[in-house]
């Protein structure tokens, strides 16, 4: 019989990528998502590539009493992947206590039910955010962990935490920590990709929606950096390799491979690549000539930070396949898919 993984945000970008690894790896996937920052339409998109429809339930994850009868009404959930979260850093400067509501209570209320409903795993998204400025890159899992720059990086800090004590309690739980490095690109077939609500606040999405004139320019912030080319470095990682990374992990934690009750592991390509190099690339792929012009600093930025995914590669055994032409590729044709749906 098929497992069952239970996917909190699984309509949202990572999300909705790894509910269609997951079913066509053969698991039966339940979604469950409020919908704040996503479209209930992304079932038609994942429907479109697997020939699955998943089940969708619109909830939220803070809501107690909704979980539990949630868990009564589904029972025989094997794992939970758990990306449901607020994630603007700048939001969550201006509405600390809603990201700290937010993400601590779900994931606080998953960890209390999981036990009570036999539920024995759970995948966690967290971030590369925790190391704040690298000391040394390529970074690996046991570098320090930096104090958090705003409270949506201190919430998943937190979290982190939160899994760790628990299991150490004795709790009958598994748990993988991810943490991602920056994902981009959507899916090949365009079906599914990144619909940022407003004006985007991260790279990829505002370089495509510069292309299509969305936008007007783009501002890259800062040239003065102590790089090669004076952009900031980032390990950008194409979202279907990471989605495929969740399909592993929980295969793992699922079938016991591993003794240790928590593990953590950085998903990234293990290459850094800069703002303006990506810049390139993405003019090659489109053929555009992207507007953009060298601005400030953006505060809080990080210089330069890429994974080592040594561990990921070894223990997990998944590595990064796609190349950034390839990636931005996608990405643009998600954005022109947009586009022909009259969406933007
Ligand atoms: C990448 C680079 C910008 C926009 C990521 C996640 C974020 C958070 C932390 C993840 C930077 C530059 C960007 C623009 C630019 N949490 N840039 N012009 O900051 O690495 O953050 O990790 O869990 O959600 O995305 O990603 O895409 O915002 O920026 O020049 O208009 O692009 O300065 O150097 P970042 P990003």
């Amino acid at each position: 019989m098929s497992k069952k993984i239970l996917v909190t945000g699984g309509t949202g970008y990572i999300g909705s990528h790894t509910v269609v690894e997951l079913q066509q790896a053969g698991y039966e996937v339940i979604i469950i998502d409020n919908l704040s920052n996503s479209n209930v339409d992304v079932i038609e998109g994942i429907v479109k590539i697997t020939g699955i429809l998943p089940v969708f339930e619109k909830l939220d994850c803070v809501d107690f009493p909704s979980m539990k009868s949630f868990f009564e009404k589904y029972p025989g959930i094997d794992g939970i992947i758990h990306f449901a979260a607020s994630k603007a850093v700048g939001e969550s400067v201006q509405k600390p206590l809603m990201y700290y509501r937010n993400n601590l209570v779900s994931l606080l209320n998953l960890l209390e039910l999981m036990p009570q409903f036999n539920v024995r795993g759970i995948v966690f998204s967290s971030t590369c955010t925790v190391y704040g400025e690298p000391d040394n890159n390529p970074i690996d899992e046991n570098a320090p962990i930096k104090p958090a720059e705003s409270p949506y990086g201190n919430t998943k800090q937190i979290n982190e935490e939160i899994i760790r004590d628990f299991i150490h309690s004795g709790a009958p739980v598994k748990s993988i920590i991810l943490r991602y490095f920056n994902p981009i690109g959507a899916h090949p077939s365009a079906e599914i990709g990144e619909l940022p609500i407003g004006v985007p606040q991260n790279l990829v999405p505002y370089i495509t929606q510069t292309g299509m004139g969305i936008r007007e320019q783009l501002s890259v912030f800062g040239n003065d950096y102590n790089t090669p080319d004076g952009s900031c470095i980032r390990d950008f990682i194409n979202v279907v390799d990471l989605a495929r990374a969740h399909v592993t992990a929980v295969e793992r934690m699922l079938t016991d491979k591993s003794d240790e009750k928590v593990e953590i592991f950085n998903l990234g390509t293990g290459r850094g690549v800069s703002v303006l190099e990506l810049i390139d690339v993405f003019e090659k792929v489109s053929g555009k000539k992207l507007n953009y012009k060298i601005v400030g600093r953006r505060e809080g930025d990080i210089e330069q930070i890429w994974a080592n995914p040594g561990r990921a590669n070894n223990v997990l055994g998944w590595t990064a396949k796609e190349s950034i032409e390839d990636t931005m590729v996608s990405a643009w044709k998600w954005q022109q898919r947009l586009r022909e749906r009259g969406v933007m």
